[in-house]
This record gives C-alpha cells, sequence and structure tokens, in this order.
C-alpha cells in the first residue's frame, strides 16, 4: 500500500491545513505554538521520514508548555516523561513493532492528563487514540518542510482552527 495514502483523512475530517517552514527554528516556533494551546489528554501523532523534524517540532512544543530541559530523541527509551504546565510525554515507536507497542501498555500515557506527542505514529496507529491530532511532515528541500495537520474529533479540529492564525517566522 501507498504509505503517502493511509493518512488521508476522512470525509468527516476533510477540515485540514498544511504550513510550510524554512528552518529548524521556525519548526521549533511552530511547536511552541502548539505546546501553548495544548490541554490537558492531548495526542499528537507526528508521521514523517527520518530526519523530518519530528524532534525538532517536539522541542518547540516542550518549550510551549514551559519546558526548560533540552528535548532529545527518545529512541531509546520509548516515552520520556517531561514537566512543565502539564506533563509531556514523548513517545518513540521507531524500533517497535505493533505486537510489542501494544505489551507497552502505554494507555496511562494516552489517556492521562498529559501530552502526548508520537513519533513513528504510523507504526502503532491500532494502539493509539481513535481522537488525536495527525502531523505528517514532509521534506521539501534542506531546509523546507511541510507540516499537514490532519484533525479526528471535534478538539482538534477546533485546535487547527486557532493554528490557522499562526504565522511562520
Ligand atoms: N525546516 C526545518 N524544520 C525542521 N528541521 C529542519 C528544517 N530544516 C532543516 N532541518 C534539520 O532536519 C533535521 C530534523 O531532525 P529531527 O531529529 O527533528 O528529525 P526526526 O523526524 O525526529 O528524525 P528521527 O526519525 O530520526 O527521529 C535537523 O537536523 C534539523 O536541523
Ligand atoms: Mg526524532
Amino acid at each position: 500500500m501507498n504509505s503517502q495514502n493511509l493518512f488521508h483523512p476522512r470525509k468527516a475530517d476533510m477540515d485540514y491545513f498544511e504550513l510550510i517552514t524554512h528552518s529548524p527554528e521556525q519548526t521549533q516556533n511552530l511547536g511552541m505554538h502548539i505546546g501553548k494551546l495544548a490541554l490537558p489528554g492531548d495526542t499528537y501523532l507526528l508521521v514523517g521520514d527520518l530526519g523530518s523534524g519530528k524532534t525538532c517540532l517536539t522541542q518547540g512544543i516542550a518549550r510551549g508548555l514551559g519546558i526548560e530541559e533540552y528535548v532529545l530523541s527518545p529512541s531509546f527509551v520509548v516515552v520520556r516523561e517531561l514537566h512543565g504546565r502539564l506533563p509531556l510525554y514523548h513517545i518513540d515507536l521507531f524500533r517497535l513493532e505493533i505486537e510489542e507497542i501494544i505489551d507497552l501498555g502505554l494507555d496511562d500515557y494516552l489517556y492521562g492528563k498529559g501530552v502526548c506527542v508520537v513519533e513513528w505514529a504510523e507504526k502503532g496507529l491500532s494502539a493509539l487514540p481513535l481522537e488525536n491530532l495527525l502531523i505528517q511532515i514532509s521534506y521539501l528541500s534542506a531546509i523546507d518542510r511541510s507540516f499537514q495537520f490532519k484533525p479526528s474529533g471535534k478538539r482538534y479540529l477546533e485546535m487547527i482552527n486557532q493554528l490557522k492564525s499562526f504565522s511562520v517566522k
């Protein structure tokens, strides 16, 4: 199956939009804006190739949540827990198969009061909340990245409406 087609929004969720950043700093600023809009229980699913900018965006989300600590890729630990205005659960599914993801029992994170940011979310879609904000990142050039925001559920439709007023800088 063509992986690009996996994430086409369902008909009811056609309200999505795209932003393009032209530097890692702009991506972090975008993340910071998302972190400021975040509410308890939010889940953001990051989908994009190696080096597309998932961790870079997460660094901004952490800053937007008031987290000072530097955010690294959690690849070797699956979940990193950081504390700001809300807890941030930074999850990386890169090395895992779906059975392992199910066995890990991430539900306390996924259905808790913090904010979950999941890198390589496509590896665990069936074990992740149905209501989520899917952020598909594409590499356009060495410094340009496209961010497509695809909401599932009312909360995230509202959130992307708030994000629409964001101007990249
Ligand atoms: N506009 C941009 N936005 C984000 N990163 C950018 C941009 N332009 C260049 N980069 C570079 O792309 C790389 C993104 O790395 P990052 O670790 O965020 O990717 P990732 O998607 O988390 O990768 P992985 O799949 O290995 O976890 C960094 O080296 C960053 O400097
Ligand atoms: Mg990463």
